[in-house]
C-alpha cells in the first residue's frame, strides 16, 4: 500500500472542509484508498496549509490529520506530497497555484481557476511547460441530475436540441436581521467576489460537456442589494454583481438561456434546474432528478383565460431512474485526478478547459458593460504533454 501527500490550502473554509477534506479526502482513506485500475488501493496523507496556525491546528487535530502548516513553502519542498490542491478564495488562487507548478507539484483547484482570463491562461501555460497533470472543480457534471439528463442526451432521447433555460438561485440573507449563509467576499468586487465570475464557469463546463462550445455571450449583471453585512457584523458595500441573466450560443444553434441571482426566492423542486427542448423530447433536471416527456407523449395544452387550469402539468412528466447509486460528486472528481496522476487515466477538466469558463464570466462581464452580444474566441493554448 502506498501513500501520496496531497497539500491541502484553503481546508478552513466552506468548500475546502467540507466538500473536499471531509467528503473527499479523508472519505477516500475511510474506504481504504484510491482504487487504481489494477486494484492496487493508494491512500492519502493531506498536509493542511492556512493562515491561521491555531485554525488550521485545531481542524487537523479534529480529524486526527497530523501534519498542518502556515507555510506553504515549505509544504511543496517536502518530496513526498505529490499534488497541491487550492480551495482558497478566488483572489488568492493564482499566486499559490504557480507556487505549487514551480515546485513540481501537480495541482487540482477549485473554479474559478483565477479571478481573470490573463490569470488562467498564465495558469495553463505554466502547467503544460512544467509538465504536471491540473485540473479543476466541475462538480456540476457529476451531479446525480445533470448525470441522468446526460443520459438521456447519450441516449438520442431529444433529436435536435433547441434550447436550454437554466434557472439557479436562492435568496441570501443581506447579514443584517439572519446571518448570510455565503461569505462577504463574494459580495465585494475588490475580493474576487460576484455571480457572473462564480456561476458562468459552471455553466460553460455543463453546455460544453452536454450541448456544444459556447460561441457568444450575451449578459446583463446587476447588484440589486447594495448593502450587506459581514461576519463581523459590521456594515459594507456590496458593490459585486448578485444577479446576472445570460443568454449562450452555441455550436449548432442551440440557445441557452441561465439566470443566476443570490437576490430570489426559490418557487422550484430544486436550487439549480435545466429544462431542455428538443424535436423529440423535453427533460428538466435538477441536482438529484430528471423528469423527461417524450413527443409521443405531449399533451395538447389549449389556452383559454376563461377557465382555471385543470391540467397538473408537472404530472405529465415521467422521472428518469437512478438505475445506480451516485457518489459524492466531489469525491468522483477527486478520484478521477488522482487516478489522472497516478496511472495516466484521462482527465478532460484541466486548466484550459477551467480557462475557458473564465473567459466566458469575463466576456459576460464586458456584455452587461456594453449592451452588446460578445463572441467567444477560441483561445489559444498549447496541447497538453504527450498530445498534439
Ligand atoms: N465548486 C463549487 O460549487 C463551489 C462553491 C462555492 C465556492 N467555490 C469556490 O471555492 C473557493 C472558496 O470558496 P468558499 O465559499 O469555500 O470560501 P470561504 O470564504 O468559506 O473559504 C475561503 C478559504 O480561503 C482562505 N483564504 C486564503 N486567503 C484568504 C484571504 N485573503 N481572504 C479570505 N480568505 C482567505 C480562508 O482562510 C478559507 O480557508 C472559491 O474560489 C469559490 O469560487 C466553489
Amino acid at each position: 500500500m502506498s501513500v501520496v501527500g496531497v497539500v491541502m490550502n484553503g481546508v478552513t473554509g466552506r468548500m475546502g472542509y467540507r466538500q473536499h477534506l471531509l467528503r473527499s479526502v479523508l472519505a477516500i482513506n475511510g474506504d481504504g484508498g484510491v482504487r487504481l485500475s489494477g486494484g492496487r488501493r493508494v491512500m492519502l496523507r493531506p498536509v493542511l496549509v492556512g493562515r491561521d496556525a491555531g485554525k488550521v491546528g485545531e481542524l487537523a487535530g479534529r480529524h486526527g490529520i497530523e501534519e498542518h502548516t502556515t507555510d506553504l513553502g515549505a509544504a511543496l519542498e517536502d518530496e513526498r506530497n505529490l499534488v497541491y490542491f487550492d480551495a482558497q478564495v478566488t483572489s488568492a488562487r493564482a499566486a499559490a497555484v504557480h507556487q505549487a507548478i514551480a515546485a513540481g507539484k501537480h495541482v487540482y483547484v477549485e473554479k474559478p481557476v483565477a479571478g481573470t482570463l490573463d490569470d488562467a491562461l498564465a495558469l495553463a501555460r505554466a502547467a503544460t511547460t512544467a509538465g504536471v497533470r491540473n485540473g479543476v472543480v466541475q462538480d456540476k457534471l457529476f451531479l446525480p441530475g445533470v448525470l441522468k439528463l446526460r443520459r438521456l442526451a447519450d441516449a438520442g432521447f431529444f433529436g435536435r436540441v433547441l434550447s436550454v433555460r437554466g434557472e439557479f438561485g436562492y435568496w441570501v440573507f443581506e447579514g443584517d436581521w439572519q446571518s448570510a449563509q455565503r461569505p462577504s467576499w463574494n459580495y465585494r468586487a475588490a475580493d474576487g467576489g460576484g455571480i457572473v465570475l462564480d456561476m458562468f464557469p459552471h455553466w460553460h463546463y455543463v453546455l460544453e460537456n452536454l450541448f456544444g462550445r459556447v460561441e457568444a455571450v450575451t449578459a446583463r449583471a446587476v447588484t440589486h442589494v447594495g448593502e450587506r453585512v459581514d461576519e463581523r457584523g459590521e456594515p459594507y458595500k456590496a458593490d459585486a454583481d448578485d444577479a446576472a441573466y445570460g443568454i449562450f450560443e452555441l455550436a449548432g444553434g442551440v440557445v441557452a438561456q441561465i439566470n443566476s441571482s443570490w437576490a430570489v426566492r426559490v418557487h422550484r423542486d430544486e436550487l439549480v434546474e435545466f429544462q431542455v427542448d428538443g424535436t423529440h423530447g423535453s427533460a428538466v433536471a435538477g441536482l438529484h432528478t430528471c423528469r423527461f416527456q417524450h413527443r409521443a407523449a405531449t399533451p395538447r395544452p389549449v389556452w383559454d383565460p376563461e377557465e382555471p387550469t385543470r391540467v397538473r402539468f408537472r404530472d405529465q412528466w415521467q422521472e428518469v431512474p437512478d438505475n445506480t447509486v451516485f457518489p459524492n460528486g466531489f469525491r468522483a472528481q477527486w478520484e478521477l485526478f488522482l487516478r489522472h496522476v497516478l496511472e495516466d487515466a484521462p482527465f478532460p477538466h484541466d486548466f484550459a478547459a477551467g480557462a475557458r469558463g473564465v473567459q466566458l464570466a469575463e466576456l459576460g462581464l464586458l456584455s452587461s458593460a456594453e449592451g452588446r452580444r460578445v463572441p467567444v474566441p477560441r483561445l489559444d493554448l498549447p496541447a497538453p504533454d504527450g498530445e498534439g
